[in-house]
């Protein structure tokens, strides 16, 4: 049910983030989704991993990046050396946007309406975890961290300032790795991919 009291209220944990998230209704994605999925990790993590929105798998299950994308990114971490109890992993959008198409539930990009009605909970997610390094995983994670449009292939790799205490970091979302249909290409850029959470690593000490 709708609970328009704490829609309001100012999250000052995590644990009320991800409370919060699955009674939002400042857009409509809620509507066609099973839950809200918050972000997820360590308490103190210095490096936050921003992905898309969940998938049909992390809908179901309520945790960010169980799915085949999450197997990738998970791969991926393990060769960059980075271990999971540095990171915290959540999404831009908390909610799965998609279409029917028959029984599958086809994945669809949140608009920028979307993400910015969602960065309300991204914004407090990044100031009650205060992370050192905040890697935005493709165009969608970039837009709601940064609030504009950051185009990947010209910025990743680069680190920047994102306030005070935060260092950003864009590289490539996973799905788009696994999507890539040439085989050389997708080696090439997953092996850049591992080489940023490399960085990310390093740039949280
Ligand atoms: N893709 C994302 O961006 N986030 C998830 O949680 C899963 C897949």
């Amino acid at each position: 049910a709708r609970d328009a009291s704490y829609e309001g209220a100012i999250p000052k944990r995590l644990s009320e983030v991800a409370a919060g998230v699955n009674l939002c209704r400042r857009c409509e994605l809620w509507r066609d989704a099973t839950q809200g999925v918050p972000g997820e990790g360590a308490e103190h993590a210095p490096l936050m991993f921003v992905g898309e929105q969940p998938g049909d798998q992390e809908d179901l299950s309520g945790h960010p990046f169980v799915g085949p994308a999450g197997r990738m990114f998970d791969k991926a971490l393990a060769e960059a050396g980075v271990p999971r109890d540095r990171t915290f992993v959540t999404n831009a959008v908390k909610h799965f946007k998609h279409e029917l198409r028959g029984k599958r539930r086809l994945h669809k990009t949140p608009d920028r309406g979307e993400v910015m009605s969602c960065r309300w909970w991204l914004d407090a997610e990044r100031r009650l975890l205060r992370p050192r390094v905040v890697v935005m995983l493709g165009a969608t994670a970039a837009l709601g961290v940064i609030g504009e449009p950051t185009p990947i292939a010209a910025n990743r790799g680069k680190p920047l300032r994102l306030s005070d205490r935060e260092q950003g970091l864009v590289t490539y979302h996973p799905s788009f790795l696994l999507r890539l249909p040439d085989e050389t290409k997708k080696a090439q850029a997953y092996a850049a991919f591992v080489a940023d959470l490399r960085q990310a690593g390093r740039l949280a000490g």
